[in-house]
């Protein structure tokens, strides 16, 4: 869930060019950053609690440099609990993406120790660790790297980390879970949490493997199996895609940027995927049991296949959240087709989940948006959702290109993807008419009535219900406002107890079998005062305010998704917030 980068080469740059490197990797975490060069005997090295934004950085010249953009989990947002994390002797600095489970111990038996604890971290314990066991370590080439190895056995759970030491002039890394990729330039090594921090610099990589060791030298990049302490042979990769523009074009922000590239994404789609689509249709066809998983709005878009599936193709999809895959786990054979949704193909509950499945003999398709991540090296079917690089931390073009391919894919088991295609460019047209002019105006107005709130529900029923549940995490991720999605069916069964007047309401209605039950469920609730806001074809006497979505039969769904993309983003700037770095969130998150 953290950003690292780290650079041991020719350059005496490394602290800036760690700097950039963290800046596109802030989007993974961004309560803290910061870095350590080397710089004589000891590192020197800067922390900051808060984003890097336009930060520079006052290190020395150096070309050993590492660093780290922080989403906390054990210790607060301070100074001293970001990374790097430091030894005694501040000959090494260290940084951590991941959960050591047995901290407790390690702590006590570190400080029984005579070690100095300067913060609250699990990941401080490392580097002490490591310090403890280089004095055990014979001295001799690959010093660093056994004890790094030694260290690294003796924490339980999923972490990568990497190493500094200023006297060797080295990086080692280690990883059992985050992600870790090599980049090799001519003049020195990378180390990065992801590929497209690397393509300022270089296309020839190497993926770090769960349970390899890596020690980076300015001469030579050398990987080992930790278990077996044995050197591997180097798989160079040559990575895809394109630098990250710096710009935005002319949007303040990604969020803004990204939801306005989705009527173009969509109409194109339908091209770019065709084939894709026809081989996933294929490979569910061929499949007894087909379980998607997913987790946040990838999970809102496995819930929506179910009904998708069922309705257009009269095909049984089974869905669940990458986090409660236990139930349906014993079920899964190598009759199953486990279809995972991930954006950044580097969710830990889904990574795990598909990992079991495939030990019960499962095949598995990815539809995700990095290809080369972990997800897409792990599943038997790459599906690309292909909609460019995704910065904001809310999903906007990833749900509604998702939620295209499900459609496209569930229209082709019944021989009717021309006409969903036609209808894909449809929604396209209606989003579009979303994005601008009057209908965004409507949408001002309501984020203006909204702002107030501290609390929204919303109600939708069958394939909207998960509509519902992602237009609540849209608006909650980004204007912090408690927003929850529901079965409209369950309203009287509970919810409808937090109703009172004033109370907004989002009623999901499009022109379908649903409709009429979830209308009767908007006057429910405006009967107890609630503000009822329906996002439908037609106004409705329920409503006092209408968001009007076209009706495009089972691609409604896909246009029905987007209100919520532009309220959240309303709301987001009329309380001041950050629509790109919510506050507590990261894009993908590679810790359990
Ligand atoms: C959605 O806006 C959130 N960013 C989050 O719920 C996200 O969908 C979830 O973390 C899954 O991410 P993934 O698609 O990269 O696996």
């Amino acid at each position: 869930m953290c950003g690292i980068f780290g650079y041991v080469g020719a350059r005496s740059d490394a602290a800036q060019l760690v700097l950039r490197g963290l800046s596109q990797l802030e989007y993974r975490g961004y309560d803290s950053w910061g870095i350590a060069v080397g710089a004589g005997e000891r590192v020197a090295f800067e922390r900051h609690v808060g984003k890097i934004g336009a930060a520079s950085c006052t290190l020395p010249d150096s070309g050993l440099g590492l660093g780290h953009t922080r989403w906390a989990t054990n210790g607060g947002v301070t100074e001293e609990n970001a990374h790097p994390q430091l030894d005694c002797g501040a000959h090494l600095a260290l940084v951590h993406n991941g959960i050591v489970a047995n901290d407790a111990q390690l702590r006590v038996a570190l400080v029984r120790a005579g070690h100095k604890l300067r913060s609250q971290t699990d990941t401080e314990l490392i580097a002490h660790l490591i310090e403890d066991l280089l004095e055990q370590t014979e001295p001799g080439p690959e010093r660093l790297l056994r004890a790094t190895i030694a260290a690294f056995g003796k924490l339980r759970g999923l972490n990568a980390i990497v190493v500094m030491d200023q006297r060797t002039r080295e990086l080692v890394a280690a990883k059992s879970g985050s992600p870790l990729v090599l980049g090799f330039h001519a003049t020195g090594h990378f180390v990065a949490s992801d590929q497209a921090a690397l393509l300022d610099h270089t296309r020839e990589a190497a993926i770090v493997e769960d349970g390899q060791a890596v020690l980076l030298t300015r001469e030579r990049a050398r990987v080992f199996d930790m278990a077996r302490g044995q050197e591997l042979p180097l798989r160079p990769v040559t990575l895809d895609g394109e630098p990250e523009p710096a710009s935005r074009g002319d949007h303040p922000d990604y969020m803004s940027k990204e939801t306005h590239e989705q009527p173009e994404l969509l109409r194109g789609l339908s091209e770019r995927a065709r084939g894709q689509v026809l081989e996933l249709a294929r490979w569910i066809e061929q499949s007894r049991d087909v379980l998607m998983i997913g987790c946040g709005s990838a999970m809102h878009a496995a819930l929506a296949a179910q009904h998708l599936f069922a309705r257009v193709a009269g095909k049984r999809v089974h869905w669940a959240a990458g986090s409660e895959v236990e139930c349906v786990l014993p079920f899964v054979s190598s009759q199953t087709l486990v279809v995972a949704l991930s954006q950044s193909g580097e969710t830990m509950d889904v990574l795990e989940a598909v990992r079991k499945a495939r030990a019960r003999g499962a095949r598995i398709a990815a539809l995700t948006n990095v290809s080369g991540s972990s997800l897409w090296r792990l599943a038997d079917l790459q599906l690309p959702l292909g909609v460019g690089p995704e910065r904001c931390v809310l999903a906007t073009k990833s749900l509604t290109a998702k939620l295209a391919l499900l459609f496209l894919t569930a229209s082709a088991l019944n021989q009717q993807l021309e006409a969903a295609e036609a209808a894909l460019g449809r929604a396209a047209e209606d989003i579009e008419g979303m994005l601008r002019g009057e209908r965004r105006a409507g949408l001002q107005a309501i984020a203006r009535m909204l702002a107030s709130k501290d609390h929204l529900y919303v109600l939708g029923r069958g394939a909207s219900y998960a509509i519902a549940l992602e237009t609540a995490l849209k608006i909650k991720e980004v204007s912090y406002i408690h927003a929850e999605g529901f079965a409209s069916g369950e309203l009287k069964h509970g919810v409808i107890a937090l109703i009172e007047p004033g109370t907004p309401c989002i009623a999901i209605a499009p022109k379908d079998a649903t409709e009429e039950d979830v209308l009767a469920g908007a006057q429910q609730v405006k009967a107890r005062g609630a503000v009822v806001i329906g996002i439908a074809p037609e106004h409705h006497a329920a409503f006092d305010y209408h968001i009007p979505v076209a009706d495009l039969a089972e691609a409604t769904l896909i246009a029905n998704a987007v209100p919520a993309q532009i309220l959240g983003y309303e709301l987001a700037r009329l309380r001041g917030h950050d629509p790109d770095m919510p506050r507590n969130l990261a894009k993908s998150v590679t810790v359990k």
